[in-house]
């Protein structure tokens, strides 16, 4: 009985902890379903119709709660549409993605800087 009780406790902690983390690989599959692509690109890197969102700054309750309620052009996505669980994957694969490159990686950027 006692082992018993340690394996289910291991399992809810690993279910527990791959939920508060996110798991990636699900969050590109549904980056691409839900269609944050149109707005955001497939890289997340930003758009005419919608800002960079590769390797965001929110956390994952920061991004679950501006796509509920957004500030301004991007509609709104019910729990119904995408759960918060869903988000949270989103959210691990945007983490994935590699931000903005630093002004001194760009050659012709960073000669400009010190014009
Ligand atoms: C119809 C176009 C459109 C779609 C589809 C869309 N977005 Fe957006 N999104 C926007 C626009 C435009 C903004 C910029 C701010 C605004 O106007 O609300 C934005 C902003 C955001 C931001 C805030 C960025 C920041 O750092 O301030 C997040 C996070 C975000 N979107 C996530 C998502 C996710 C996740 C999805 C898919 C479930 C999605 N968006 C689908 C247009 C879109």
């Amino acid at each position: 009985m006692k082992i018993v009780c340690a394996v289910v406790a291991m399992l809810v902690a690993a279910i527990a902890s791959s939920q508060s983390s996110g798991n990636a690989e699900n969050g590109k599959r549904l980056f691409l379903r839900d269609g944050c692509w149109e707005c955001h690109g497939y890289a997340g890197q930003g758009s005419r119709d919608g800002a960079r969102i590769a390797s965001t700054a929110l956390n994952a309750q920061g991004l679950i709660r501006y796509v509920r309620r957004p500030s301004g052009a991007m509609p709104a996505y019910i729990d119904k549409v995408i759960t918060d669980q869903e988000l949270t994957d989103i959210w691990a694969y945007l983490k994935t993605l590699p931000g903005p490159k630093p002004v001194k990686d760009i050659p012709i950027l960073d000669q400009m800087k010190n014009e």
